[in-house]
C-alpha cells in the first residue's frame, strides 16, 4: 500500500424493494475496505448508491401503480436507513437519476458517437428483463427453434425485441481486452472468476445495443431522444460520473480519485464489469479500475438470496435482537468471499456466542475484574517481560502480519479467523498462567501477566476496528487507550513494542450470548470423549471407562421440530423398562420427523439432562457422520427396548 488515496465503490443496487442481506453485504465489504484504509492514515472515498433506470424498475413501479421517480424515490429512505444502522460510513450515496449523473452519461456517449464506437443501426433479439441483459439463442443450449430461449445465467424467460437501437462497437476491443487481462492478472480476485470471463471474451464478442426506444424510463440519448440509454451503459458510469466525471469543475477531483482501488461485485454481475465496463473505459480513454473484488452469494438453503425469489432477508430484523456490529462480524466471518454461504439464524447466534461474548468479550472481563478485585487502576509500563509474555508478544506480532496480508487481499473470513485463533491463544495464556493464585505471592508477576492481555486486547481490537468501529472502541476504552486513526495506531503495533500503561474500566458487557443450541450438543459429545474416558498413555481405554458411558437401543416413537430452531428436532423414545425420555437432537438436516418414528436407535442414557432451546434433554443419540451428512447409528434386527449394548 503506498498510495495515500483509496477509492471503493459497490455495486448500485436495483431499487425494485428495499435493501436485504446481500446488498448489505456487498457494501459492507466497501465499508470494512474503506475503514481498514483509513486505520493505514489514508484518504477514502467510498461509494455506493441505486440502480433506479430501465426496463425492470419501470414495470416494478406499474405494478404497483406508482411512476418511476415516485416509486424509486420511496426506496431511498430504506436504503439510508440500513446503511446507517449498520455503520456503512460511504463518502458519496448515487441515484442514477441525480442530474449530474444524467447529464455526465449524455456528454459520455455524444463522445463515443463522435469517436465511432457508437453507431445507429437495429437489433432484433431476445431480452431478459429481470437481468436487464440481450441473450442469444445459441447461450440457450435447450432451445427450440420458434420459442423465446432463456437466459442461461439465471433460467428465466427472455422476450422478443425488435427495434432501432444505437450499437456499442465492443467487437473492437476482444484483443485489447484479452492483453489487459493478460497483462493484469490480478485484476479479478479471486483469481478463479477471471477465467469465466476470459473464455467469454475468446469465445467472440459482438456489439451491443447501447440504447431502447421501446423503454422510456431511462437516459435520453443526447440529439436522438426517442433513444434512452440502455441501463448497464447508464449505471456502469457511475463509477466515475460520482467522482466528478463530465463536470468541468471537478477535474482534479476526478484525478485525484481514478481509476478506483478496488470495485466490488456480486459474482451475478462480473461480465458486465469485466468487459462491458473496461471496454467502455478504454472507448472513453480513460484508465481501468486496479481491481474487481468478486465475491460469492449469500444463500439461504440452496437458493440466492435475491428480490425476484423473494427469499431476502431483511438486516433490519436481524438489527433489533442482535445488533449491528456482531451481524457485520458475523457476515465478515463467515461470507467467505471466495465462495457462495449459507445464511443461518442458528450460526450466526453460534459465532456471536463463542467468537464474541465468550472467548473475547469474557476475556476483557476477567482481566478487568481481577485487576479491580485486587484494587488496581493501573498497569504501569513494563520492562522485562517473562518468557510466555514474551512468546505471547511474539504471536501477537504474528497475527499482525498474518492478519494484514489477508485483509489487503480481502480475504477477510481468513483475517477473522487468525484472530480468533490469537484471542483463544490470549485465553490460554490467562488461564495457564493463573493469576489469581500469584496476586500475594509474585505480585509483579501478576501485574504483567494482566498487562500482557491488555496489549493482546488492544491490537486485537485496533485491528477488528474496520468490522466493528463501535465496540472495539468501547473496547479500547475500558483498557484506557483512544484509538487515533489518522494517526497511525497500525504503525504503532507494527513496532511491536510492549511499552505503555494502561488504565483500567469497568465496562457494559460488550456482547450477549445467544441459544447455544448447537454448542451444547458439541459439548455434551466433548464431555464424554474428555472427561468421562480418560485414555491412558498408549490411546487404549480401560474397560472400565467404557462401561461407565450407558449405551441402550430404544425406539422413536415421536418426533418434531424444535420451535424456533431449522437443526434441532425433539424426540420421545421407549426405553422399555427405563421408560420415556425426551432427547434433542441436531438432525433436522437429514431426517424428517415422519421417517424417525418406529426406527431403533441407540442412545447414551446417563449423561446429566440439559436445557436446549427451553426443553430438556434426557441422553443423546448416536450418529455416524459421513462427510458432512449425519446417520443415526442402528441395530441390525430389532431388539428389546431398552437393550444395553456391551
Ligand atoms: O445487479 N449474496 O443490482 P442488484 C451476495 N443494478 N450478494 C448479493 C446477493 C446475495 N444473495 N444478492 C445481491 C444489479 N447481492 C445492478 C448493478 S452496478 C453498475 C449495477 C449483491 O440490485 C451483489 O453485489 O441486482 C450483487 O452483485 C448485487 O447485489 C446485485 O444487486
Ligand atoms: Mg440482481
Amino acid at each position: 500500500m503506498t498510495k495515500q488515496t483509496f477509492y471503493v465503490t459497490t455495486p448500485i443496487y436495483y431499487v425494485t424493494a428495499r435493501p436485504h442481506l446481500g446488498s448489505l453485504y456487498s457494501t459492507l465489504l466497501a465499508d470494512v475496505a474503506a475503514r481498514w484504509n483509513r486505520l493505514h492514515g489514508k484518504q477514502v472515498f467510498f461509494l455506493t448508491g441505486t440502480d433506479e433506470h430501465g426496463q425492470k424498475v419501470a414495470d416494478a413501479a406499474r405494478q404497483v401503480g406508482k411512476a418511476p421517480q415516485e416509486f424509486v424515490d420511496s426506496f431511498i429512505p430504506a436504503y439510508k436507513h440500513a446503511w446507517d444502522a449498520y455503520e456503512l460510513e460511504y463518502t458519496e450515496f448515487i441515484r442514477t437519476t441525480d442530474s449530474y449523473h444524467v447529464k455526465a452519461v449524455q456528454g459520455w456517449l455524444q463522445r463515443l458517437i463522435d469517436t465511432g464506437d457508437v453507431y445507429k443501426g437495429a437489433y432484433t433479439g431476445w431480452y431478459c428483463t429481470p437481468c436487464e441483459t440481450f441473450v442469444t439463442e445459441k447461450e440457450d443450449n435447450t432451445h427450440q427453434a420458434g420459442q423465446a430461449p432463456k437466459h442461461a445465467l439465471c433460467g428465466r424467460p427472455t422476450h422478443a425485441v425488435s427495434e432501432q437501437t444505437y450499437f456499442f462497437k465492443l467487437s473492437a476491443y476482444q484483443d485489447k481486452l484479452l492483453q489487459f487481462y493478460a497483462d493484469n492478472p490480478n485484476f479479478i480476485v479471486p483469481k478463479e472468476r477471471a477465467n469465466e470471463v476470459i473464455n467469454f471474451v475468446k469465445a467472440g464478442l459482438h456489439d451491443f445495443s447501447l440504447s431502447r426506444t421501446t423503454v422510456s424510463w431511462g437516459i435520453p440519448f443526447p440529439n436522438d431522444p426517442t433513444h434512452v440509454t440502455y441501463v448497464w451503459a447508464d449505471a456502469l458510469n457511475n463509477y466515475i460520473t460520482a467522482i466528478g466525471y463530465g463536470d468541468k469543475n471537478k477535474l482534479e477531483m476526478f484525478k485525484k480519485w481514478w481509476p478506483a482501488d478496488v470495485q466490488i461485485l456480486g459474482k451475478d454481475i462480473v461480465r458486465f464489469h469485466a468487459i462491458y465496463w473496461p471496454a467502455f473505459l478504454m472507448a472513453s480513454g480513460l484508465p481501468l479500475p486496479k481491481q474487481l473484488l468478486v465475491h460469492g452469494w449469500i444463500k439461504v438453503g440452496d437458493q440466492k438470496m435475491s428480490k425476484s425469489l423473494g427469499n431476502v432477508i431483511d438486516p433490519l430484523t436481524l438489527l433489533e435482537k442482535y445488533g449491528a456490529e456482531p451481524v457485520r462480524y458475523y457476515l465478515m466471518r463467515k461470507m467467505a468471499i471466495t465462495h457462495d454461504s449459507s445464511f443461518t439464524i442458528e450460526d450466526l447466534e453460534q459465532t456471536i456466542t463463542a467468537d464474541l461474548a465468550n472467548d473475547l468479550g469474557n476475556l476483557l472481563n476477567r482481566m478487568v475484574a481481577l485487576a479491580h478485585k485486587h484494587a488496581i487502576i493501573e498497569l504501569p509500563v513494563q520492562d522485562v517481560w517473562f518468557d510466555k509474555a514474551m512468546d505471547l508478544r511474539d504471536d501477537c506480532l504474528n497475527l499482525l502480519q498474518d492478519f494484514s496480508s489477508y485483509m489487503d487481499e480481502y480475504l477477510y473470513h481468513r483475517a477473522l479467523a487468525r484472530i480468533c485463533e490469537f484471542i483463544h491463544k490470549v485465553n490460554m495464556f490467562f488461564h495457564s498462567q493463573e493469576p489469581w493464585k500469584l496476586v500475594h505471592t509474585d505480585r509483579q508477576k501478576f501485574i504483567q501477566i494482566l498487562s500482557a492481555v491488555a496489549h493482546s486486547l488492544k491490537a486485537i481490537a485496533i485491528l477488528l476496528w474496520p468490522v466493528m468501529p463501535h465496540k472495539m472502541e468501547q473496547l479500547l476504552g475500558s483498557i484506557g487507550v483512544t484509538l487515533k486513526l489518522q494517526n497511525g495506531s497500525i504503525e504503532q503495533l507494527e513496532l511491536g513494542q510492549w511499552r505503555q500503561s494502561f488504565m483500567l474500566h469497568k465496562i457494559d458487557t460488550l456482547f450477549q450470548k445467544h441459544e447455544p443450541v448447537v454448542q451444547e450438543v458439541i459439548m455434551q459429545k466433548e464431555e464424554i470423549q474428555k472427561n468421562d474416558v480418560v485414555s491412558n498413555d498408549n490411546g487404549y481405554i480401560a474397560i472400565d471407562d467404557f462401561v461407565k458411558v450407558d449405551l441402550r437401543v430404544g425406539t422413536i416413537i415421536k418426533s418434531e421440530p424444535v420451535p424456533g430452531s431449522t437443526k434441532m428436532l425433539v424426540s420421545q423414545i421407549d426405553f422399555g423398562p427405563l421408560g420415556m425420555r425426551q432427547i434433542l437432537s441436531g438432525i433436522a438436516q437429514w431426517y424428517e420427523p415422519s421417517q424417525l418414528i418406529g426406527k431403533q436407535g441407540v442412545f447414551v442414557v446417563n449423561l446429566k439432562p440439559r436445557m436446549m432451546l427451553g426443553l430438556e434433554s434426557q441422553g443423546m443419540m448416536l450418529l455416524a457422520k459421513s462427510g458432512d451428512q449425519l446417520k443415526m447409528a442402528t441395530v441390525a434386527e430389532p431388539v428389546a427396548n431398552g437393550s444395553r449394548l456391551a
